[in-house]
């Protein structure tokens, strides 16, 4: 049974990933020898500098899902590259890293940073920041996106991927954008604007009052956006929202995505992307299904 799938010049040896910022260092709930099996690892976004991050509470549970606004706290990029890839190269993997900046100016020079670190793959461009001269985020503007894509395109030596927000009325137009100016793939969505208010104070339930959705309850409508995109442009696509089982995984590779990655369920059962993984493998043996690009975009309209 063939697995692999290919982003840019990389080959991933199976379609499952995780999401960025849901998964990152969680040996303590998940054996090594089963991080090892997935396709690669996408650890939380990483910006130039130290971000502390939002106030706290940062997370809310909600029907179906959970709204999070953490704010990408991490330790910045030269904290990550000397003390957290060698954990993840660990697990002899690729590591997809996601950035994120304030400026093209600051994405340009995190791009270069990543150029000569070994084990990282591919660069994951989180264009959920914001646009500064028009005060949206970058992915909500077909020009900031071709503009900064097309910037980091020019300075990173490895594949590059547009992460997208489904905060946007076409986002086959963003996906567009991304294509356009180079990007090798794009991944979507990252998280719907959301909020939740504690009516005995009538305050808003997260420190920074808004955040965003995520899981079971964005899962149709990221399957759309995955469905409309691949239609449209047929680039390679890095689906997640709300993939909680093997079904759902599949749904979003029959819709066009070449590879899968699982957030919110990790929450629930650190396991999941890898029982995700071999529930694929069990409907492909089951459905004589011998490559997994026979599945890719195979839906029958
Ligand atoms: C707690 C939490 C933190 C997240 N942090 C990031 C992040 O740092 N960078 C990013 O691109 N997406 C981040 N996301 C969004 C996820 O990567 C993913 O796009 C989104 O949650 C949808 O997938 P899911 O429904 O399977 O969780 C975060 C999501 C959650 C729930």
């Amino acid at each position: 049974m063939k697995l692999n799938v290919k982003i840019g010049k990389v080959q991933f040896k199976n379609p499952v990933t995780v999401a960025s910022g849901t998964f990152g260092y969680i040996e303590k709930y998940c054996s090594p020898s089963k991080i090892s099996q997935l396709g690669a690892i996408v650890p939380k976004t990483v910006t130039l500098n130290l971000r502390e991050g939002n106030p706290s509470p940062r997370i809310v549970e909600t029907p179906s899902g959970m709204i999070n606004a953490i704010g990408i706290e991490n330790q910045g990029i030269d904290n990550f590259l000397s003390e957290k890839l060698p954990k993840l190269t660990k697990f002899k993997i690729p590591v997809i890293l996601s950035i994120s900046a304030n400026t093209d100016k600051e994405f340009v020079t995190l791009a270069k940073k990543v150029n000569n670190a070994k084990g990282i793959c591919a660069i994951e461009l989180n264009l959920s920041c914001p646009n500064l001269k028009k005060k949206q985020l970058v992915a909500q503007d077909a020009k900031a996106t071709y503009r900064l894509v097309k910037a980091v395109k020019k300075v990173c030596k490895k594949p590059v991927i547009a992460k997208l927000t489904p905060n946007v009325t076409n986002i086959v137009e963003i996906a567009q954008a991304a294509k356009k100016a180079g990007a090798d793939a794009v991944s979507l969505v990252n998280t719907f604007a959301a909020m939740a208010i504690d009516i005995k104070n009538r305050k808003p339930v997260l420190g920074n009052i808004v955040g965003g959705l995520s899981g079971p309850a964005i899962k149709p409508i990221a399957l759309k956006m995955v469905y409309d995109i691949y239609r449209e442009t047929k680039m390679p696509i890095i689906a997640m929202g709300g993939i909680m089982t093997n079904d759902d995984a599949l749904e979003f590779l029959i819709a066009g995505a070449s590879m899968v990655a699982v957030g919110t369920a990790s929450f629930v059962n650190p396991n999941a992307s890898i029982e995700i993984l071999s529930g694929i493998k069990k409907y492909m043996k089951k459905n004589k299904i011998k490559d997994i690009k026979q599945l890719i975009g195979s839906i029958r309209t």
